[in-house]
């Protein structure tokens, strides 16, 4: 049975990508910085797919904790065949001009560092038999908002890092790959009035948001042997929102 370890997977698209591969009867294994809801969501994945899940505490701002979790991994299930690294600080509303040291470091620890020690744990549990380690990144690590900037820059460095592994991680048959994320429909959007949401809506010319299943669906296919000769590459799923040279508008 095949093994797959996901960051940050108790709610929202984490969550959508555990069961995603649950589904496919997959092992699989989440973190959550918070054990208790790790290991409850776990033991409900569980129960609903009856495939072999297990929930740790993980805190991506600690090299040791990230490193822990990997040995556990290794004890509990004897190996890893897909990584995804989609925990993040969101980083809302560090702008260029007013964010602080702190807020700067708060960021880059999780997304920047966390990720990159994940991956390099990842990476060397799978160096005999090979594997895959997907990203999931944003459309902000390509284009500017106001108050992400920070945010931005972190998720612009996963399509680097994934460039990264593709090419030393090859010659053991790990693939690497980034999925781009645009705007993501999540509890999130509960509070939007109709009127807001057809407003957001009407600037992607898909017509909508993704579902966090569209984006499990990326992840999924990243990891799959469909895409057996694919790393190095970000998989962009923003329902056009980045082909857009200027806001999108609709052609009477
Ligand atoms: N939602 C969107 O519109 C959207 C758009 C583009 C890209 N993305 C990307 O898609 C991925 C999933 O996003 P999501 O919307 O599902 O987000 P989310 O649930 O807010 O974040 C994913 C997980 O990251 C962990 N996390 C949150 N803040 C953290 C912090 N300060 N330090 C460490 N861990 C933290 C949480 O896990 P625990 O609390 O359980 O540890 C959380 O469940 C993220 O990488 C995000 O950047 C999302």
């Amino acid at each position: 049975m095949k093994v797959v370890l996901i960051t940050g997977a108790t709610r929202n698209t984490g969550l959508a990508v555990a069961k995603r591969f649950a589904a496919e009867g997959y092992a699989v294994a989440i973190t959550s910085r918070d054990g208790t809801s790790a290991r409850e969501t776990a033991e409900a994945l569980e129960k609903e797919y009856a495939v072999p899940v297990r929930g740790y505490e993980m805190q991506l701002t600690d090299v040791r904790s990230i490193r822990q979790v990997f040995d556990r991994l290794q004890q509990d299930f004897g190996q890893l065949d897909v990584f995804v690294a989609n925990s993040a600080h969101l980083g809302v509303g560090y702008s260029l001009l007013e964010s602080t040291e702190e807020e700067f470091d708060a960021v880059a620890d999780v997304n920047i560092k966390g990720t990159f020690f994940c991956c390099q744990c990842a990476a060397r549990l799978m160096k005999e038999t090979g594997g895959s380690i997907v990203t999931v990144g944003s459309v902000q690590g390509t284009g500017g908002l106001h108050g992400r900037a920070v945010y931005g820059m972190s998720k612009a460095a996963l399509s680097v890092l994934v460039r990264y592994m593709a090419y030393e991680l090859g010659q053991y048959h790990i693939r690497a790959n980034n999925v781009v994320a645009g705007a993501v429909h999540s509890s999130r959007w509960d509070s939007l009035s109709s009127e807001e949401l057809a407003a957001r809506r009407s600037r992607y010319p898909a017509g909508r948001e993704s579902t966090e299943e569209e984006i499990a669906n990326a992840v999924w296919f990243l990891s799959s042997d469909q895409a057996a000769s694919i790393t190095g590459t970000d998989l962009t799923v923003d329902s056009g929102l980045t082909a857009c040279l200027l806001p999108y508008t609709k052609k009477e």
